[in-house]
């Protein structure tokens, strides 16, 4: 009877802890998935594990695959091979169950232009077959979590840019899904906006819900909390955005030189220099031992005449341990 009853109880903690959110299993999990298209084998034998409540961000550049990832997690795309699990249950045998706990805002999220917000919204919470009695109080808190309130009566076709984002989300937030995936949602955005939106996943990350990202962006990327670099079709690195940047070998060195090219080839060949990478009008360095080696390239530069300013040691950012590892990639492969 004893043994029964602290059986019991812990079937209530579980039961509690489930129902508050607090077990942290993998909410997505891929085992060696795989698309192949005619010629391209667009996503080649992903292994992910992302657990509840996190903000998992997809890195990579045009073509990298992405959005085929994304649409197999979403079950809208059958693999070629391997295998994915989303909210517990299998994106091929089990689509609908899926469907019904995820929010997918596409690359190419179609609202209806000649609807207003409002109109959009409640579009949206047909589809979803949100209740009559729920959806009104729903709609309103979409509506100041997206900051739309004042342009509710707006046409779609008529919101700036980033505004369309915001609804877009919104709309895929109608059915109040676990899991969010959000295919590029900031491309084509303002820097503004982009935070602006980047607030709101925040705020949606407070409340639990679990985020799985793509994004083209080194600076999003830096707001995951974990990272899985993309380049053809693989991962070439998953990690928090910190231990990502900390596999970059090498100390990082930054300068402005006057002849871009001519300097960077210059430093190339410069004894302890690992890497060069240009950076707009600067040129980053990663180096051995940055002290003894910002000395060397200075006297260099002097003495082949190449003025060079700011030369200083910097921390690398996300961009260029991406940049750094794909390099790395590359050269492996060939
Ligand atoms: N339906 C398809 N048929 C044939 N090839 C495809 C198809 N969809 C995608 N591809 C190819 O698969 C690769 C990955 O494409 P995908 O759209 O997944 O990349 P992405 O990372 O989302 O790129 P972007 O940043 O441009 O959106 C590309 O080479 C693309 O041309
Ligand atoms: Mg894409």
């Amino acid at each position: 009877m004893e043994n029964n009853q602290s059986q019991i109880s812990n079937l209530q903690s579980q039961v509690g802890k489930f129902a508050s959110g607090q077990v942290n299993g993998p909410v997505i999990e891929t085992q060696g998935l795989t698309k192949r298209f005619k010629k391209v084998t667009a996503v080649a034998g992903l292994d992910l594990s992302v657990r509840k409540g996190e903000i998992f961000g997809l890195l990579g550049p045009d073509g990298a695959g992405k959005t085929t990832a994304i649409r197999m997690l979403c079950a809208i795309m059958d693999p070629t091979e391997g295998s994915a699990r989303v909210a517990g249950f299998d994106t091929r045998k089990e689509p609908e169950e899926i469907k019904k706990r995820i929010g997918y805002m596409a690359q190419q999220f179609s609202l209806y232009g000649d609807l207003t917000v409002l109109e959009n919204l409640t579009f949206f919470a047909d589809i979803f077959e949100v209740g009559r009695k729920e959806r009104q109080e729903r709609i309103e808190r979409l509506l100041e979590f997206a900051r739309l309130t004042r342009f509710k009566g707006r046409r779609a076709a008529h919101l700036s840019g980033g505004m369309q984002k915001k609804l877009a989300l919104a709309c895929t937030l109608i059915h109040q899904p676990e899991i969010i995936f959000l295919d590029e949602p900031t491309t084509g955005v303002d820097p503004v906006s982009r935070r602006e939106f980047w607030d709101i996943l925040t705020e949606l990350h407070i409340e639990g819900v679990t985020l799985f990202v793509s994004t083209p962006y080194m600076d999003e990327a830096e707001r995951c909390s974990r990272v899985s670099l993309m380049f053809d079709g693989s991962i070439v690195v998953c990690d928090t955005p910190e231990r990502i940047k900390g596999l970059v070998e090498g100390q990082l060195l930054e300068l402005r030189p006057d002849g871009l090219r001519e300097a960077a080839q210059l430093i190339a060949d410069l004894p302890g220099v690992l890497e060069v990478q240009t950076y707009g009008d600067l040129l980053h360095v990663f180096v051995d031992d940055a002290a003894q080696r910002a000395q060397e390239m200075e006297a260099a530069l002097a003495g082949a005449g190449i003025a060079a300013e700011g030369l200083r040691r910097t921390r690398p950012r996300m961009e260029e341990a991406f940049i750094s590892l794909i390099r790395k990639r590359s050269e492996e492969n060939t």
